[in-house]
């Protein structure tokens, strides 16, 4: 077992604490290297403003494969070693959720900066500490909700803020694939991140309330599909579908506002396309005359860029250790993430009912 953090490019904590000039790459150790957390590794391991010192797996064939790929990355098994190694600024952390509070709050305390996976920790109670905790130490912690750096995904935003689409309407959203099946979560807390903070992002809101129905269809103690509502202090209302038991994957949303409309498919060459189609309501003119005019004008797909998310989350990560700003994903919207989920449990819970999310 690799239990000392063997240091191949080694360099003395004096040596860091002394060299701080903006542009000097952050140390990072990524921990968890199950399907994910490798895909953080090379994303960093490519940026310049990144130094992948060391990463850190309880399993050996994980660490092995690893070292295969970059013999200048340290390994270990034991997160012990990251978090006595002074040299070792920040931390990624990619493992099961039931980990992620342990774990932060164990690199939090040892003075490292912190990226972790959505969500950002299994309960609120869980994510307030872990914001408390970041916020006293003057330490940036980064909950993992890549989508917020998907190019499509910023367009929508800019579409919604510029107000192009008017009044946004409703939304509705499908996230569906078959598997993958998680041991320790339901399909809330694996897939609903993704479109929670999507629709945080885009709304610049949390929702006041949820519900949501849900069967567990394999594994009977864990939801598999999920229909959640939500409702938002602005009137927007959102549906999202999310489910591991599905014949194809879908990625698509619908956002019907008082101006346009936007279809948004992930896995489409066009990812966004904007409908310049409405229903207008003249002033009626005479009692009880209503005769609505529906527009359907051009379809636009407008030009979206092809960088990857996960290389603009990391450079986001490493610059905001830098230059002291609030990531874009930041604490207070991952702990928002984590109460959404939570609702929609409660709601479950029971049999659907409305749920009012506790303040933030
Ligand atoms: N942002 C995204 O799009 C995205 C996509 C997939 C997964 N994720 C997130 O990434 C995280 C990991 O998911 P996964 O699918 O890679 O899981 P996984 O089970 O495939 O991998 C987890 C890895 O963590 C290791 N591990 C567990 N406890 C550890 C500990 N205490 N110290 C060191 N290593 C430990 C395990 O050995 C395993 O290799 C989850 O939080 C998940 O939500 C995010």
């Amino acid at each position: 077992m690799s239990s000392t953090l063997n240091q191949p490019s080694e360099l003395a904590a004096e040596q860091v604490a002394a060299a701080h000039p903006d542009s000097t790459p952050v140390r990072i150790a990524v921990v968890g290297l199950g399907y994910w957390g490798p895909n953080l590794v090379r994303n960093l391991h490519e940026l310049p403003s990144a130094d992948v010192v060391a990463v850190c797996d309880l399993e050996e064939d994980a660490l092995g494969a690893m070292q295969r790929r970059y013999p200048a990355i340290a390994t270990t098994t034991s997160i012990d070693d990251v978090l006595r190694d002074e040299s070792i600024e920040a931390v990624a952390i990619a493992t099961p959720v039931s980990s992620h509070f342990p774990l932060a709050r164990a690199a939090l305390e040892a003075g490292k900066h912190v990226f972790v996976e959505k969500p950002l920790a299994a309960s609120s109670a869980e994510a307030e500490q872990l914001v408390e905790l970041a916020e006293s130490q003057k330490l940036v912690l980064m909950p993992g909700h890549t989508f917020l750096y998907s190019p499509p995904v910023d367009t929508i935003r800019r579409l919604i803020g510029d107000g192009e689409l008017g009044e946004i309407f409703f939304i509705s959203t499908s996230r569906v694939n078959l598997g993958l099946h998680q041991p320790d979560v339901s399909v809330a807390w694996d897939l609903g991140p993704h479109d929670f903070s999507i629709l945080h992002y885009w709304l610049r809101e949390a929702p006041h309330s949820v519900s949501a129905v849900s069967r567990g269809c394999i594994l009977p103690d864990t939801p598999d599909v999920m229909f959640v509502n939500l409702e938002f202090p602005s009137q927007t209302i959102a549906h999202v579908e999310l489910s591991w038991l599905a014949p194809s994957k879908l990625r698509r949303t619908t956002i019907v506002g008082s101006e346009k409309m936007v279809v948004y498919d992930d896995t489409s060459n066009e990812p966004v396309r904007v409908f310049d189609s409405g229903v207008v309501l003249p002033d009626p003119e005479s009692f009880g005359e209503y005769r609505l005019t529906y527009r359907t004008g051009d379809i636009v797909s407008p030009h979206v860029g092809a960088a990857e998310p996960l290389s603009l989350e990391m450079q986001d990560f490493c610059s905001s250790i830098r230059s002291d700003q609030r990531p874009r994903s930041h604490a207070a919207l991952g702990l928002d993430v984590v109460r959404i989920i939570e609702a929609v449990d409660r709601s479950l819970a029971q049999d659907g009912a409305k749920v009012r999310l506790s303040a933030a």
